[in-house]
């Protein structure tokens, strides 16, 4: 029988990978989108005609009842959130809403339509915050830093209790930092590598940036929406932190992607105070030995070559935007 899985979140990055995985494993997939005034589906654009979509958004209980009633998933992989930090300050009130109070609704309409559904939920390294502890697994004690980790942890101990309160299948992925190609621009890897083919195509010298010294563990993330769908697969109901093992500063990330193209990052990288935050998580490290021991899962792309893809990425999409040979000074 084929398997369908509900994805909300799916026009973001991991929703459009988690979607092409899904669907190369045979499932129907089934996507679920906010209505908006314009189609911000760029990133599942490739995926017309191989899935279906349904409206709904996470402040909005009836329609996720309806989406499940219509769907009638045996997965569900709860991906949309308010996924930005920063933003998380300007607007506290809304991420605790969608990033936090979402989970709660999402999970009572999977008690109400049908309890044994399968719920992942996209709980966050963020969690850890200010860590005492190096590398984090799954027993570290949560600090965050921000409204957006606060969030995270909400809906990370609420899927724990919908499992242990009523028996569900609900699951986290406390997933570190993870990039790619279709990553927003705001954040730091992809405004690093967006900017560097800027830079080469000449259409500017430099590159703002914030704290440089600040540590994460970035992974590529094809690598990490298959640990997602190992979780569901899973013959228990465990939560697992998905991380590569290695850390690396902002600093190294600029070395690594302007030295890809041939640059000093020294020449160009201007570090802007306007880019710091109330709070700061200065360093994440993650161990990922319970998912490689339970899961069999391992990252299979390195730091370097996720730094140079995205660069590589990124000059190729403004060789395509700009008029011919416009994209190559320098
Ligand atoms: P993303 O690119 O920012 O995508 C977020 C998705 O959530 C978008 O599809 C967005 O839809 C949707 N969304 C936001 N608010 C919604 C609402 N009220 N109702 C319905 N949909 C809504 O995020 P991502 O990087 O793919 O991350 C996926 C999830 O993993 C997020 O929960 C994030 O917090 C979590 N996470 C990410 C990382 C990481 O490093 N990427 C690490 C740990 C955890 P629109 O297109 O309509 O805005
Ligand atoms: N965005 C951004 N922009 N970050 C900068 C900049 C800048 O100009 N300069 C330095 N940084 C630093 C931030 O201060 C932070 O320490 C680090 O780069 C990473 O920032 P982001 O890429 O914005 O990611 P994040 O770590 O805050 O959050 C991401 O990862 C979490 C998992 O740990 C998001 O994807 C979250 O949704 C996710 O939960």
């Amino acid at each position: 029988m084929t398997r369908t899985a509900l994805i909300t979140g799916i026009t973001g990055q991991d929703g459009s990978y988690l979607a092409e995985l899904l669907i190369e494993q045979g499932y129907h997939v089934v996507g679920m989108t906010r209505r908006s005034s314009t189609s911000g589906q760029e990133r599942i654009a490739h995926l017309d005609g191989q899935l279906e979509l349904v409206q709904g958004d996470l402040l909005d209980q009836a329609s996720l009842v309806e989406a499940l009633r219509s769907s009638k998933p045996h997965e569900v992989y709860n991906l949309a959130a308010q996924s930005f930090v920063p933003t998380s300050w300007n607007q506290p009130v809304l991420t605790g809403e969608f990033t936090a109070l979402g989970v709660t609704r999402l999970l009572e309409a999977i008690r109400q339509v049908d309890p044994t559904i399968r719920f992942y939920q996209a709980s966050s390294s963020e969690m850890f915050g200010q860590v005492q502890v190096s590398p984090q697994d799954e027993s570290t004690p949560f600090h965050p830093r921000s409204p957006y980790g606060v969030a995270k942890v909400y809906g990370h101990l609420l899927t724990v209790n919908y499992r242990e309160s009523y028996g569900i299948f609900a699951v986290s992925g406390i997933c570190f930092n993870h990039e790619s190609p279709r990553r927003g621009l705001e954040f730091v890897t992809r405004k690093v590598t967006d900017g560097v083919a800027r830079i080469k195509a000449g259409l500017t010298d430099e590159l703002r940036l914030g704290n440089l010294a600040a540590q994460r563990d970035w992974g590529f993330a094809g690598d990490y929406v298959r640990a997602m769908w190992l979780m569901l697969q899973n013959d228990e109901p465990r939560d697992y932190v998905i991380a590569t093992g290695h850390t690396h500063t902002v600093r190294e990330l600029c070395e690594v992607a302007f030295a890809h193209a041939g640059l000093d990052y020294r020449d160009h990288v201007i570090e802007d105070a306007k880019y710091l935050r109330p709070a700061e998580v200065d360093h994440l490290l993650g161990d990922a030995s319970r998912a490689r021991a339970d899961l069999g899962w391992n990252p299979q792309v390195s730091f370097q070559e996720l730094v140079q893809m995205m660069v590589d990425a990124d000059r190729a999409r403004l060789e395509r935007a700009l008029p011919a040979g416009a994209a190559s000074v320098g």
